[in-house]
């Protein structure tokens, strides 16, 4: 399609992808622009022709949010030498939270708290049942009772700073009333838009010609995240407290003295809250607020249950990034109907075809969707679906969207039964089915460039190397170009600096902005390292786990290599770690044994600094390092507990004993790991001994 073609078509006439290309056009266009305004001082275009690019752009974007690109305008603002807000780093992370679909969920919920805390059954547990508004996290920091600082959720660990934006939201106050607030106090909650107030504003947002949102998370999250905090004053924004980052002196027992404390210093709560004493309390609440939800100001996506007593909250701790003492029990995901036009195979990383729909673009609980996952093969063969068919499409919260079913009905007469390709779309190896596996991977390796193109993403990706500025698009065009070829090639590009700034779309101030985002990630942590290379079955929390295990490269690449002899000690120390499985170390065995990956590591070795994860505060802990089995049964403590409080001080928890074991603590009814440790000289605690050294 020529360049003119896509440019003149209205936006509302826009198909899906004359809507990418034409994306794609302003985004490099208001590129342009904008450095010539910005860095240069030349315009070349009036203020109004300028203003009409980044409104079209704003209006395709409003029509077709899932074709948003990672280097949009609208996410730009302007060509800000400082890329519009300043970071805050979060001093106590802002985390998410597990999901509950249905009863059978919270149920186990309830039942996984009971067996971690150790309760009776009967125990009771009270919960706080809260609404999950979907707006926008936001963590508020206020010294000596004055906001000092307001900042976006960010990744959890690093924000944007919207001090200035958040000062002119009303439900908050810029000063802590009454009194008792500890000197430093952070409230976070929700920043949403009302229902009502998310109309009006598009209303008036379409009339002064100006972006149109598509929801009222999307007008609240584009409100806030305005350069001009005077914009974000004319935006009905609301804010509801539910929880709390860093606190100078605890702020209360349980979550609803806290709450109390809350609405007395000034702040808007989230209502209407409940507490629960069973199950069937939570499940009536959820219910209520079901049949409640369209009469509810703003939008909600479910529910959120918490456990009350703060004391048992901080036993119960976090896995990975969401707390064990709270849950979100959703909503049913939203449907709709629309037309399958074509099914497209993308290629991941570890070489696995997924199917993927096109569909006619349809509006799903607010949002147009216009791709969505097909799962695998066998779900297309059960599902029977073809090109052409009419498909009922679902979307729930930030899940993938996903083609739940066919009208048989309105099936058109001619239709063929889809057939999944044998072959590699991409590199055109075999693409082959493991024994027991759903999914067909190519076996192209490491010539196919779909594979290493996926790598490489994954490898600047948020939770890897997160590398502001170099998207997967960049990646791609990069990979094309030959400018980056593998990992190590990143932190070359800034020997290519000039051919960076020569390409469309660059320039010298873009090209520095990449290149400084780059050096700024030479020091990296090894979790995030191990993570960013993408060995299967390895995600963040493994990551972390090998990281805290092996404390170095050099010593994982030496357990690892040493690991592929199952008769080695290293073999069993490393399914020794509570969460390794034989599948699990055949995929590390395998990565760490393959040359190509080998080089790769070693190129890295020279270009970064790979630092060791650092416990926090554990590192003066009487059994940081030490290895620890837990043996027999427990009374004051379930093992879950005990397993999380020694790792929380920076202990390995093994599953079995070794000559490596430091420490067996051993519980009532305690069989063959016992006598285990007598016969190799471990020492061995009994369960009063251990909780005198982890008081220690
Ligand atoms: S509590 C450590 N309570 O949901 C727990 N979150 O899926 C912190 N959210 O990022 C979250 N309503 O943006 C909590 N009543 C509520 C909530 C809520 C909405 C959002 C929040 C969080 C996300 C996690």
């Amino acid at each position: 399609m020529s360049k003119g073609s896509t440019a003149d078509v209205p936006v509302a006439d826009l198909t899906a992808d004359q809507a990418a290309t034409e994306l794609a056009r302003l985004a490099v266009e208001i590129e342009h622009h904008d450095r010539l305004y910005y860095q240069q001082a030349a315009p070349e275009v009036s203020d109004a022709t300028y203003d009409d690019l980044r409104r079209r752009n704003e209006a395709i974007e409003a029509r077709f949010p899932d074709l948003v690109r990672p280097d949009s305008p609208s996410r730009r603002v302007g060509a800000a030498p400082a890329g519009g807000f300043a970071e805050v780093v979060h001093s106590v992370p802002m985390l998410s939270l597990g999901n509950a679909f249905d009863d059978a969920d919270v149920a186990e919920f309830l039942a996984r708290i009971r067996r971690f805390l150790a309760l009776e059954a009967e125990a009771e547990i009270t919960l706080v049942a809260e609404p999950k508004i979907d707006g926008l996290s936001c963590s508020l920091r206020y010294e000596q009772g004055r906001l000092v600082q307001g900042a976006t959720r960010g990744d959890g660990t690093r924000g944007e700073n919207v001090t200035a934006n958040v000062r002119t939201i009303a439900d908050l106050p810029a000063r802590l009333r009454g009194r008792g607030w500890p000197d430093v106090v952070e409230v976070r909650g929700e920043i949403f838009m009302s229902r009502a107030d998310f109309q009006a504003l598009n209303k008036r947002q379409e009339a002064a010609g100006e972006k149109i949102f598509a929801n009222p998370r999307n007008a609240a999250a584009g409100s806030l995240r305005q350069l001009d905090s005077r914009i974000t004053a004319t935006r009905p924004l609301h804010f509801a407290a539910y929880h709390w980052g860093e606190v100078s002196a605890p702020l209360g027992d349980t979550i609803w003295a806290v709450r109390e404390k809350f609405a007395a210093w000034g702040f808007a709560m989230n209502e209407p809250t409940r507490l629960c004493r069973s199950l069937e309390e939570a499940l009536a609440y959820y219910r209520q607020m079901m049949s409640d939800r369209p009469t509810l100001p703003g939008d909600i996506d479910g529910v959120v249950y918490k456990v009350n007593r703060l004391d048992w909250q901080a036993r119960l701790g976090f896995v990975s990034r969401a707390p064990r003492w709270a849950i979100a029990h959703k909503f049913p995901a939203e449907q709709a109907q629309t037309i399958l036009r074509a099914i497209d195979i993308q290629v991941g990383r570890t070489g696995a075809l997924t199917p993927v729909a096109r569909l006619e673009p349809v509006t799903v609980g607010g949002v147009v969707v216009s791709n969505a996952t097909l799962h695998n093969e066998d779900e297309i063969k059960r599902k029977d679906v073809r090109v052409g068919d009419t498909v009922v499409v679902q979307r729930a919260g930030d899940v993938i969207p996903q083609v739940v079913s066919v009208i048989m009905e309105k099936r058109p007469r001619k239709s063929e039964e889809y057939v999944f390709p044998q072959k590699c779309p991409v590199c055109h190896s075999l693409a082959v089915r493991e024994p027991g596996e759903a999914v067909r991977r190519c076996t192209g390796g490491l010539i196919c460039p779909a594979q290493a193109v996926e790598r490489l993403k994954h490898f600047v990706s948020r939770n890897a190397f997160d590398i502001e500025g170099l998207g997967g698009k960049h990646i791609a065009a990069f990979w094309q170009d030959k400018l980056i070829r593998t990992p190590g090639d990143i932190f070359r590009l800034r020997d290519h600096r000039d051919a960076i700034v020569d390409r469309e779309g660059w320039g010298e101030q873009s090209a520095d902005n990449l290149l400084a985002a780059i050096e700024a990630r030479r020091t990296i942590a090894l979790d995030r390292f191990i993570y960013a290379l993408g060995i299967r079955q390895v995600g963040q929390a493994t990551a972390r786990l090998l990281a805290r295990h092996y404390a170095t490269l050099d010593q994982l690449r030496q357990n690892m290599a040493a690991a592929a002899d199952p008769e080695g000690t290293e073999y069993t120390d490393l399914l020794n770690i509570d969460g390794v499985g034989p599948a699990l170390l055949a995929d590390l065995v395998g990565f760490f044994s393959e040359a190509h990956n080998n080089e790769i590591l070693d190129d890295l070795a020279t270009e970064l600094e790979i630092v060791p994860l650092t416990p926090a505060r554990t590192a003066d802990s009487p059994i940081a390092g030490k290895t620890v089995v837990f043996t027999g049964t427990l009374e004051t403590m379930s093992r879950g507990e005990a397993k999380s409080r020694a790792e929380a001080l920076g202990a390995k928890v093994a599953g079995s004993v070794s000559k490596k074991t430091d420490y067996v603590v051993i519980g009532a009814d305690a069989g063959s790991k016992a006598r285990k440790a007598a016969e190799l000289g471990v020492t061995t605690l009994g369960e009063a001994d251990w909780l005198a050294l982890i008081a220690s």
